[in-house]
This record gives C-alpha cells, structure tokens and sequence, in this order.
C-alpha cells in the first residue's frame, strides 16, 4: 500500500509524527508531503527534527496568502505530485487550508482521500477551519474520527457509513513525549525571560483569526491576560505577532512576558510546569487536558468538547464581560478534583489509521 501524507501547518506536523512511525513499523510506502503553510523554522522545522520525523519527500512552499490565495496554490502545486505518485490514498489530517486543498486534488484525480481527526465541528461556520473540516469530510472516502462525539457529527450529517473511530493520534505523541519530560529526557521549558519556571505562572496562546484580527477584539484579550495575578507566558504565534504590530499593539504589558512559539517537548513541558493553559488553540486545551492542568478557553466554543467535563476546560469568550473578579477567578483556578477520563483513545491511535487503511482498500470505492 502506498499513502502519501499532506501537511503544512504545525498541528499537522504533530499529529504526521505518530502516524509516520506507525507506518514505518510497516511494509507500506509512506510518502510526505509538506505544503508549505507553515515555514518559520518554529513553525516547521522544529517538529520533524524533535518528534523524530522523516524529512519531507516533496516540498510545496506555498508559503502565506489569503485563504483562497493560498487554498488554490496548495490545489495546483499538489496536482503533479499526486499524478507522479498514484498512491492508494491520499491522507490529509485536521482542518486547514493544506487539508481541504489536499482533499479536493485527490478527488479530481479519483484517489481515495482518508481523513484524520474527521467530524470535529465548532458549529461556527465564521470560522476558516469549519469550513475546511466539513468541506474535507463531505469529499473524502474514509473519515477516521478521533472520539464517539466526533463520529455523532458525522452520523447526523448522513457520512456514518464511511467512518471509523480509531482515537486521537494526539494522544499517542502527548503521552509518549510527557513520559520523556518526565523521566528528564528533555531540557527544562524555555520560557519568556521575566518567567520562572519554579515559581506559578500561566501559559498562553492566542493564534486564531477571530481573536487577532479584530483591532478592538485583540487589544480586550491582552489586556485581561495582562491583569492577570499571576506571570504568563504567551508565546506568540507569527500570526499574533504580525496582527499586534499592524494595529500598534505592545503585547508585552503588565502579566503578559512574550516569548517565540516552541517545540513539542518543550510545549508539554510549559504546559506541565505551569499552573494552568490560556488558550485558543485545539491541540493545547486537549494536552492541558491529558496533562492535567486547567484550561481556559478564548472562544465561545470548542470542537474537543469532552475538556469541558468535570471543569477541566472553560471557555470565555469575552473576558471583560465576565467582570475582573471572576476572569481572575477562573484563569487562576486550580485543578478539579474531578479525574479526567479518556475520550480520546488510548495511545494507540495511529496504528490503527494504518490498519483502517488497510482494511478499507478493499472497499469497492463510491464512485
Ligand atoms: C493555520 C490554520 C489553523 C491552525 C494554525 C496552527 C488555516 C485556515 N488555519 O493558521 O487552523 O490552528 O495554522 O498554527 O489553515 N506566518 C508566518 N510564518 C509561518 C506561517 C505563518 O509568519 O511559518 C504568518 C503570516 O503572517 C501568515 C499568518 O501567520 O499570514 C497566518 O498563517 P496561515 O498559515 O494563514 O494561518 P495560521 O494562522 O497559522
């Protein structure tokens, strides 16, 4: 069986790692293809070097762009490589513009498309990555989806029977690098300066389109983690980064120490070294989750729904509206007593998208 993997974002560089090894512990050929959305060096490089993955067989560097800029040069420069390799399917995994490009190339050249992390929805459909994720689970032929509540979404949207529940590949990485962190395989997290890390302090994220791009919006959410009793660590994706300098915002102000986004070792040791997660990224509300540290939501919902049980996730939309006392009230909270459970699958996650995949070649195809 020959699968080619296409990438491009960080999330996707994560969740490629697991799968890559599950693969290589086979006969299959495993061919990667990375887009090129992301290209910093802490964006991309970062990944492969420290989660042990192979180099990229073939590289788009699309680079950035507006979303449909950027959709459509993925969407071309892909078509060669799938007419070159003819793989037995095209693998694309998680909701950005490299995943639904990648989608709808191999549907046109009539290659089954697998989808990882299938049936995710925020019911936003402002959001880019809803978008992607419905639009890329509607073409593809199989949808491998990460929970029970996943595969729901998909049932209700009538694609049940071209959907697997094989757990979240995520889960496979983050316990596997957690148990490294803490068996001292890894060097303490690089923090901000101005951060100590033996003392209590927050860590956060802020990337997603809806919180940076609104002048008004940003400015609201730096000014209430800045308020914040405690030092927190942002570490500032280019996104933000770029947003706050076009609309002459100072990030640095009060609580808030910035620091540059980091590897996956030193995430999960940020996040096991902090009191608790500030965050509007998906990936970091789940490993808050599997690490056991409190989360606190910037948005005004979640696709990874199961954090919210027990309280080990809150969402926030708007921290001013929640008053001061009670936005310092819940970032600073501490963890629920409430154990968390494992909605998420059991580890082993990757190896059975590679055995779905398997079984599933001899499915007559729908077309
Ligand atoms: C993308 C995904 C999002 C995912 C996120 C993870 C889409 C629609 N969004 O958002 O789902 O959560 O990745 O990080 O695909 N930039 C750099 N260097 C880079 C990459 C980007 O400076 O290596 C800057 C550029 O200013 C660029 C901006 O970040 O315009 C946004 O990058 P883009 O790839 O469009 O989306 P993300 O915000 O990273």
């Amino acid at each position: 069986m020959k699968v080619v993997s296409v990438v491009g974002a960080r999330p996707q560089l994560v969740k490629l790692a697991p799968v890559a090894a599950a693969f290589a512990r086979t006969d299959h050929r495993h061919v990667i293809v990375h887009t090129g959305q992301h290209y910093d060096v802490n964006l991309s490089d970062v990944f492969f070097s420290g989660l042990g993955i192979p180099d990229p067989d073939v590289h788009l560097g699309v680079g950035s762009g507006s979303h449909g800029v950027q959709t459509g040069r993925i969407l071309a420069a892909i078509d060669p490589v799938f007419e070159a390799e003819r793989p037995d399917w095209v693998l694309v995994y998680g909701d950005t513009n490299s995943t639904l490009a990648g989608a709808v190339a191999a549907v046109k050249q009539h290659i089954r498309v697998a989808h990882l992390e299938a049936g995710l929805r925020s019911f936003n459909r402002r959001m880019p990555e809803e978008h992607n994720r419905v639009l890329t689970d509607h073409a593809a032929d199989l949808l491998l989806a990460p929970t029970e509540d996943a595969l729901r979404h998909l049932t209700r949207e009538g694609l049940a029977d071209r959907a697997v529940v094989t757990g979240d590949v995520m889960v496979d990485v983050c316990l596997r690098v957690r148990d490294g962190v803490l068996a001292g395989a890894h060097p303490r997290p690089d923090l901000p300066s101005g951060v100590d890390p033996d003392q209590p302090y927050l860590l956060a994220t802020l990337h997603r389109a809806e919180n940076t791009d609104d002048p008004e919006r940003l400015a609201s959410l730096v000014e209430a983690l800045a308020a914040l009793p405690l030092p927190v660590a942002l570490l500032a994706h280019p996104r933000l980064l770029a947003r706050a300098e076009a609309q002459g915002l100072k990030l640095a102000q009060g609580a808030v120490h910035v620091g540059r986004p980091v590897g996956y070792a030193a995430m999960v040791a940020a996040v096991l070294g902090s009191v608790g997660v500030v965050t509007d990224s998906g990936g970091l509300q789940k490993e808050a989750y599997l690490l056991g540290r409190p989360c606190t939501t910037l948005r005004s919902e979640t696709e990874w729904s199961e954090t919210l049980d027990g309280g080990w996730n809150r969402l926030v939309p708007d921290p001013a509206r929640l008053g001061a006392a009670e936005w310092v009230a819940t970032a600073t909270r501490a963890a629920p007593q409430t154990p968390t459970s494992t909605p998420f699958g059991d580890g082993r996650a990757a190896e059975r998208v590679v055995e779905t995949l398997e079984r599933w070649l001899t499915v007559p195809r729908r077309d």
